[in-house]
């Protein structure tokens, strides 16, 4: 009998896009004249083409081949969750990482799903990492869980997460560009609950 449960699991989406080559296409054709932005703020030297971290690059470069596979996976995994999609508010900007760049430890505040996609990726370094989540990581008997969940992007590769999970970039160790396509989304809640009351309703009538 198994007497461990390991509770709390974190539902992380990881897929391969269908064509890569096509996404990056679309993205190179649309996106000729970027303009990059350096950090925005934060401490980190990698540039992105958001100010505000609330622009809307899929919309704005009318990135519908893009647009198409997001809606593939993203009902993939909401289909996972057990969690009707809804309306749903955007934000997304591509970020670039050249030799040395990172990104250091952050999380994507209220979005409800962020999400990465990797359409040039360099060959040393440039790992993206989830934190393990909870403040106090200070029990030493469980020091073998490890605090740190690293991944090696390849190109075409999608990964969603919640956006409350912390996660960062190592440095990037080769001559390469690291080119990323980000997002966050937030789904409305208003028309959920308004489902959900009516629902109900239909399913207990109320004595009069
Ligand atoms: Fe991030």
């Amino acid at each position: 009998m198994n007497y461990i449960h390991n509770i709390f699991p974190i539902p992380v989406y990881l897929n391969q896009v269908k064509d890569p080559v096509a996404l990056d296409q679309e993205i190179t054709n649309k996106l000729t004249n970027i303009r990059w932005i350096a950090g925005a703020g934060l401490d980190d030297p990698h540039r992105i083409t958001t100010a505000s971290y609330y622009d809307d690059i899929i919309m704005d470069a009318s990135l519908s081949v893009f647009q198409a596979e997001l809606d593939i996976h993203l009902r993939a995994y909401a289909n996972s969750l057990l969690f009707p999609l809804t309306e749903y508010s955007r934000a997304s900007w591509l970020a670039e990482y050249d030799l040395n760049e990172y990104s250091t430890v952050h999380d994507h505040g209220t979005a409800d799903i962020s999400g990465v996609y990797y359409y040039k990726t360099c060959s040393k370094g440039g790992e993206f990492f989830f934190e393990r989540p909870g403040t106090a990581h200070t029990a030493h008997a469980y020091a073998d869980i490890g605090d740190r969940y690293t991944i090696r992007p390849q190109p075409g590769l999608l990964i969603m997460f919640p956006g409350w999970m912390r996660h960062g970039v190592t440095r990037n160790l080769s001559g390469e560009c690291r080119r990323i396509l980000s997002f966050n989304l937030w789904f409305d809640r208003t028309s959920a609950i308004r489902k959900e009351i009516a629902d109900a309703k239909s399913r207990y009538s109320t004595p009069s």
